[in-house]
C-alpha cells in the first residue's frame, strides 16, 4: 500500500499496487469529480502532482490521449486519477474531492 495525500480536502488514501487513485478514493468512501465515469475520456479527474512524481505509475496510452485532446500539459505533473497508479507516497491537488454522504468521514 502507498500512501496518497490530497489537497485541499486534507484525506490521506492508502494505495494498493495497480490500483488507480480514483477507485481507492472511491473505495474510502470519496466522490472525485468524473464525467465519464473513470473510463479516461472526459479529462475532469485531472489532478496535479505536488510530491512524489518518481512514485507515479507510467501514463498509459489512453490517458496521454485525453490530456493532449483537452490541451493539458504532459509535464507529468497533470494526471488523470481514473488512470493514476502509485508504488509510493505521491501528494495531489484535486478540488472537488468529497465525501460520500453516509461515507466514511
Ligand atoms: S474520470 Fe473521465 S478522464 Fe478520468
Amino acid at each position: 500500500m502507498s500512501l496518497v495525500h490530497v489537497d485541499p480536502i486534507g484525506i490521506e488514501l492508502e494505495v494498493a499496487p495497480g490500483v488507480t487513485v480514483m477507485a481507492a478514493a472511491r473505495g474510502a468512501g470519496f466522490t472525485w469529480p468524473t464525467v465519464c465515469d473513470a473510463s479516461a475520456s472526459c479529462g475532469t479527474c485531472v489532478s496535479v502532482v505536488q510530491e512524489g512524481l518518481d512514485n507515479c505509475g507510467e501514463m498509459p496510452t489512453d490517458e496521454r490521449e485525453t490530456l493532449t485532446r483537452t490541451l493539458v500539459p504532459l509535464d507529468g505533473h497533470r494526471r488523470l486519477a481514473c488512470r493514476l497508479t502509485v508504488t509510493g507516497p505521491v501528494s495531489l491537488k484535486k478540488r472537488g474531492v468529497h465525501v460520500v454522504e453516509g461515507g466514511n468521514e
